[in-house]
């Protein structure tokens, strides 16, 4: 089948890709020229796991090509995806201008065709409910009929940075929301090559399946943000979060999954898509109150691993140098959008401290908008010398089985605020290590175990 896909980021590169994958000619259109540039020469614009290879071979064979140019993609679809931008307005409402901006210029271009072959505008992008209907009543205001010249889908996209390849190819489901059958069978007809274990196709009204993108996510993130408070309680009565949370996963009923406690969801969508669900259910009426919490709990999160080590040092980080392992909001990924690190980052240069980051994949990304507010390095040790601690925001990997001598050797004191939970608490107790992880008993060789009072710490030594 011959695609278009409009905009080329996380999203719309894995889709581009992935469907050049199946056999499918795909044109990726972006408005960013250097974008494209690097794309043609074959160089990926992203960090994203098992991407290179599917992106190099499509490239190679011909399936796989890249444009600024969007008439030249319309002119040659059938079907149209919209991969584009929807980040949080100011009130926290999606910011709708991409998706429909592209949209009008779509109903431009097949407006100007004679007799139009029939489109199918499938929209990729999480956007509130209501918006297909709006992408349909925009291609019809440019004189195009419905069902006969076009359909619009809703087809929201539930992979995850960091296994974008892996879920693109095997997704759990796929939703596809339309009232047309033709467009239903087209769509089924893209994506059976990816559910071939039996994974099902969900078809359903475009409504529920807008909705359903941001039930999703807004659950994921409800989920993480309990653990985070029942962590939160488990140090003020004495439990250790990581028992709590083995105890409720092996129940059916809840799951294993998004149940770690940390500092706090980040990333380029559980904000701002919890926002703007909070947004919507505002402009319906409905006092959606248990999103709202999400949001609160969530922000207090992602202050407490800089809180935490802004009061260990009597409340000012003048004269200290702190080392920052891990930036991107998660592993393997170098998007830094809404990171947690770069809430922590601010909190401690507002403190006074010098900052040392280090990062496997996101120096990049963070250098661009931190610009020389901190130092970075390339190797996790450098990061340690002359560090008056070590503050852990990102799970990567290479964190888990560190040189634990090496890293006593190289910093300045051997202590470490642990935002994600990488070490076991007893083995960092016998490694010497004054150890704060989140949730679980404090590890502190010749400290009284840490109290928490008003979600600060205060030492007893
Ligand atoms: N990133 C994820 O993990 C993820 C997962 C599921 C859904 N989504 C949703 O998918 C959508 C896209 O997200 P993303 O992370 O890929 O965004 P992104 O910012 O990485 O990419 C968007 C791309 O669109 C391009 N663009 C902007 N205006 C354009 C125009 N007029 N024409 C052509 N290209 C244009 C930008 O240059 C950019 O390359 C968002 O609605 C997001 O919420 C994202």
């Amino acid at each position: 089948m011959n695609l278009a896909i409009i905009g080329t980021g996380y999203v719309g590169l894995v889709t581009g890709t992935c469907f050049a994958e199946m056999g499918n000619d795909v044109i990726c259109v972006d408005i960013d020229d250097h974008k494209v540039e690097q794309l043609r020469d074959g160089q990926l614009p992203i960090y994203e796991p098992d991407l290179d290879v599917y992106f190099h071979r499509n490239l190679r064979e011909g399936r796989l090509h890249f444009t600024t140019e969007l008439p030249e993609a319309v002119a040659a679809s059938e079907v149209i995806f919209l991969a584009l931008p929807t980040p949080p307005g100011e009130d926290g409402s999606a910011d709708l201008s991409y998706v429909l901006g592209v949209a009008r210029e779509i109903g431009a271009l097949l407006s100007q065709e004679d007799d139009p072959a029939h489109r199918i505008i499938v929209n990729k992008s999480t956007v509130p409910v209501g918006t297909a209907r709006r992408v349909r009543a925009i291609l019809e205001e440019a004189g195009l009929e419905a069902e006969k010249d076009f359909d619009v889908v809703s087809n929201p996209e539930f992979l995850r940075e960091g296994v974008a390849v892996r879920d693109f190819m095997k997704p759990e489901r796929v939703v596809i929301g339309t009232s047309s059958e033709k467009a239903a069978e087209t769509m089924q007809l893209l994506y059976e090559p990816f559910v071939r274990q039996g994974n099902p196709i969900f078809v359903m009204d475009e409504a529920s399946a807008e909705v359903t993108k941001y039930a999703a996510n807004a659950f994921l993130a409800t989920k993480i943000t309990f653990m985070n408070e029942m962590a939160n309680l488990c140090e003020r009565v004495g439990a250790n979060v990581d028992q709590v949370r083995i105890g409720i996963g092996s129940d059916s009923r809840i799951g294993k999954h998004f149940l770690y406690a940390g500092i706090g969801f980040g990333g380029s969508c559980f904000p701002k898509d919890v926002k703007a669900l909070a947004h919507t259910a505002d402009a319906h009426g409905y006092d959606f109150q248990i999103i709202q919490s999400v949001l609160d709990v969530n922000d207090r999160q992602r202050r407490l691993l800089a809180d935490r080590a802004i009061d260990y040092f009597d409340g000012s980080l003048d004269g200290r140098r702190i080392a920052i392992w891990g930036l991107s909001f998660k592993p393997n990924t170098d998007d830094i959008r809404e990171a947690p690190s770069h809430v922590v980052i601010r909190r401690l240069l507002e403190a006074g401290a010098e900052v040392a980051a280090f990062d496997p994949e996101a120096i990049e990304t963070t250098r661009a908008v931190l610009g020389d507010a901190i130092d970075y390095v390339d190797d996790a040790y450098a990061a340690l010398d002359d560090a008056d601690a070590l503050l852990i925001c990102t799970e990567w990997h290479e964190f888990r089985r560190p040189n634990f001598e090496k890293m006593r050797d190289r910093l300045k004191r051997p202590l470490i605020f642990d935002g994600r939970n990488v070490f076991n608490v007893d083995r960092m107790t016998d490694a010497g290590f004054e150890y704060y992880s989140i949730g679980r008993p404090q590890s502190a060789p010749d400290v009284v175990p840490t109290t928490m009072v008003n979600g600060t710490t205060e030492r007893s030594v």
